[in-house]
């Protein structure tokens, strides 16, 4: 195989046949194709897009990869849910123990930031001693004994997507249909799933801001999981500000606890009993979405939720003490109050601009090997919509020293907007199924 004839086949617009692209895979996770060819590949890729053929064998060869979770002995229904990208999106966090205390087992497989978006796994390692790497019989032998994992691609588990997720973190290769699609599914297909549950994030702070796009997102991954026999739905989500309040690692585990101790923002509440519901009926223990309803929001209340997130961070080597405890995460050195510079209409609060102060801050990652600062980021009490009065406090910066603190003020000073007409996109506007699309 000619490496370069493909990239260039590839970047001609031509199509590459299913063993080339299995050959790719299997190469470049073998550590026989370097970093810079795959992305040279993968800007091709963006730029031409990939058939639907393409499309299928680039994710069964990402699939087979790795190893397969065995999810059929655990006498439970399997079903999980993965969003496409957000800021301040710590569903995951509150879903996974909530969805296990109903009876599904959830294989919570996610990734770590990318692009400007937070991912699960840098938020769980906030936890101290929280492993994330689990092994696959770790996986299963952890689903059976408590019903939920939250893990990320190992060597085991789809590890063609945690290659190529981490090179496209940094090569401005992340906004693609097809390489979207390829990266979910392939993880979410290698847990062996009954049903999964899409969140397809719209609006500026979204990979694909435009409805259109993500519409044709939302379809291409419920095709690929139900032609694999993994029954797909998904909701369009808002993301054109932040979900919830929190935004940053540590900070957004602080957030998903209050909101399992039944004190979340009512945005971040609504979007995840929302998806849940999707998860029960798709799990099929629940036939009725009122009822649906009230059985999540029922894992809040009694604190059942709360205590299965506790026995998940204890059975992956965190400290549980931060149920009780969540003074015992990474802390900002600094922190210092935005005042809203103006009286008026806040119209907007823009999640790219946040995101991407995060990772300037030291919150997420500019090259492959950056390590990360936890303890950095935003709360935002304001949302579009909002009236406000001039100097009333409207968000909190979260840094390592004043310079943080000054590049944090700035990104807030340029997110949040106040004056003239606030326009937002409705929280959740539609499902999506194999058969069509339903308006919420
Ligand atoms: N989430 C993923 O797992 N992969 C992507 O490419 C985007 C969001």
């Amino acid at each position: 195989m000619v490496v370069p004839a493909l990239i260039q086949r590839k970047r001609d617009g031509g199509a590459l046949a299913a063993d080339e692209w299995r050959s790719l895979i299997d190469d470049y996770v073998a550590g026989r194709i370097p970093d810079y060819q795959i992305s040279a590949l993968l800007m091709a890729v963006v730029w031409r897009g990939l058939s639907n053929g393409e499309l299928g064998a680039l994710t069964d060869a990402m699939v087979a990869s790795g190893d397969r979770l065995h999810s059929n002995g655990l006498g439970r229904p399997v079903v999980d849910k993965h969003s496409t990208g957000g800021v301040g999106d710590k569903v995951s966090l509150l879903l996974a123990p909530m969805v296990a205390s109903c009876g599904v087992a959830v294989p919570m497989m996610s990734g770590r930031g990318l692009g400007h978006t937070g991912g699960t796994l840098d938020k769980l390692e906030s936890i101290p001693g929280f492993r994330t790497a689990l092994s696959l019989r770790e996986t299963e032998a952890q689903l059976t004994r408590l019903g939920c994992a939250m893990i990320g691609q190992t060597p085991e588990i789809a590890p063609a997507d945690r290659k190529l997720y981490a090179l496209r973190d940094v090569t401005a290769t992340v906004e693609s249909i097809p390489l979207i699609s390829a990266s979910i599914m392939s993880k979410k297909l290698a847990e062996g799933l009954d049903g999964l549950v899409l969140d397809v994030k719209t609006g500026s702070g979204a990979f694909l801001p435009d409805r259109a796009l993500a519409l044709e997102l939302a379809r291409t991954m419920i095709t690929l999981g139900e032609t694999r026999g993994c029954r797909t739905v998904a909701l369009l989500t808002a993301m054109d500000r932040p979900l919830g309040r929190a935004c940053g690692n540590a900070l957004e585990v602080e957030e998903a606890l209050q909101g399992l101790a039944g004190e979340g923002p009512e945005d971040l509440m609504e979007v995840t009993y929302a998806l849940g519901v999707e998860m029960l009926l798709l799990a099929g223990v629940e036939r009725e979405r009122a009822a649906a309803r009230r059985a999540l929001e029922a894992t809040v209340s009694s604190g059942r939720a709360l205590e299965t997130l506790g026995k998940i961070i204890e059975a992956q080597g965190g400290d549980p003490t931060v149920i009780e405890d969540p003074g015992i995460l990474p802390q900002a050195a600094a922190v210092e109050v935005f005042r809203a510079p103006a009286g008026g209409v806040v119209t907007a609060v823009d999640p790219r601009t946040i995101g991407a102060a995060i990772i300037e801050l030291g919150g997420g990652r500019q090259t492959m090997s950056d390590t990360i600062d936890p303890g950095v980021g935003f709360v935002i009490t304001v949302k579009p919509g909002d009236r406000v009065a001039a100097r009333q406090p409207l968000a909190s910066v979260f840094a390592r020293n004043d310079a943080g603190i000054a590049l944090g003020l700035d990104a807030l000073h340029r997110a949040i907007v106040i004056g003239g007409e606030a326009e937002s996109l409705p929280l959740i506007s539609h499902r999506v199924t194999a058969t069509g699309l339903e308006p919420l």
